[in-house]
């Protein structure tokens, strides 16, 4: 069997046989009179775009920008409702309610179960080894990837303790399980690592999908861009699922201009300095009293080992400095973002005063 027909046999079959559905501007382009979508001639607003219109259901100069981002061919791009809606869809697309069923390695990103459970999927847990900085299992995830297992989702860097999988060990996974099931690495955080992104390694492995986004390192968390990265036949597979209209037009607006030259050496600039706030707040957190350890990072936000979290939390929000509590997950953890150089001064001086 091809390896995109491999991937394609994992997919829902009642997906697989859908009729998507077919909106207006999907099936006309260009014209002079628009009257296909029931929309008003008129808008209350002048801004450009006119917001009276739908939007492009994949803006081909948005797909085109985050193709040449990511260094992939804009054939593998899906751009989503920010990376929360590409897990979505790929619960929709490949897990059958009552059926099927998804891998996470814990302490991870909450999402991937709530989608799962909204979808009827059971959630098989396979944990990161603690005492190897979180290292992934990956001899166990592959023992655990029964036939209903259809997506095993992996976070790297991982939130929230902050490091990221080795490549090697993933890509072991994703080569052991074509034909079994889809690798989904979550890549929301890789551009603060410095370290490449598993996308090159796709066109070989059908079955790896990787999610990015523009809510982190490009700061746009408000206007709600990921971008789901796959085989361009698992694209045309989750275009069924996507809503028509995803991409409001001033989100797109906003995310071009994110990429321009300008807005990319700004991204560039906040990496740098986010960075090196991480590595100050690194060095500077281990000395305080109160402070038990800090998990290396390679995102933007650290994993910080307290002597009491509950007590950490309290002082915090009294001074309203608010982290998050992680210790349900990593007992007396709490995560940190790494903010602008005032805001980490106010998570030192708090975390001092304990
Ligand atoms: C690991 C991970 N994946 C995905 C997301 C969702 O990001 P987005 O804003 O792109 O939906 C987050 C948000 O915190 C995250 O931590």
């Amino acid at each position: 069997m091809p390896p995109a027909d491999q991937v394609l046999a994992l997919v829902r079959p009642d997906i697989l046989a859908l009729t998507a559905y077919s909106s207006a501007r999907k099936e006309s382009k260009g014209g002079r009179v628009w009257l296909d979508a029931n929309e008003n001639p008129q808008t209350p607003s002048a801004a450009k775009p006119l917001l009276n219109r739908y939007p492009e259901p994949q803006p081909a100069d948005l797909v085109a920008q985050l193709a040449t981002l990511y260094d992939v061919a804009p054939a593998q791009v899906l751009v989503t409702r920010g990376s929360d809606e590409g897990i979505d869809l790929l619960l929709r697309t490949f897990c059958r309610a009552g059926q099927d069923a998804i891998l996470i390695t814990p302490p991870t990103y909450g999402m991937y179960v709530v989608a799962a459970t909204i979808q009827g999927a059971r959630t098989v847990t396979v944990p990161l080894i603690r005492e190897q900085n979180f290292a992934l299992d990956a001899a166990a995830v592959l023992q655990a990837v029964t036939p209903a297992v259809k997506l095993v989702f992996l976070c790297s860097p991982n939130n929230p303790t902050g490091g990221r999988l080795d490549r090697a060990a993933v890509l072991s996974l994703v080569r052991a399980l074509v034909g079994r099931a889809v690798i989904v690495v979550d890549e929301a955080y890789v551009d603060f690592s410095g370290q490449p992104s598993l996308t090159a390694e796709i066109p070989a492995n059908p079955n790896l999908v990787v999610l990015r986004t523009l809510s982190k390192a490009y700061g746009l968390a408000g206007a709600r861009v990921g971008t789901t990265i796959a085989d361009p036949a698992v694209i045309t597979v989750l275009q069924k699922v996507i809503a028509p209209y995803p991409i409001p037009a001033p989100v797109q607006i906003a995310a071009l201009a994110a990429l321009t030259p300008a807005g990319l050496t700004a991204a560039r600039n906040s990496v740098a300095t986010i960075s090196a706030e991480r590595a100050r707040l690194a060095v500077a957190l281990p000395k305080l009293p109160a402070v038990k350890r800090v998990w290396p990072s390679d995102a933007n936000y650290l994993l910080v080992e307290v002597t009491d979290a509950a007590r950490a939390m309290t002082a915090g929000r009294a001074a309203g400095v608010i982290w998050r509590d992680r210790s349900k997950d990593v007992s007396n953890c709490i995560r940190i973002t790494v903010g602008s150089a005032e805001e980490n001064n106010a998570t030192l001086e708090v975390l001092s005063s304990l």
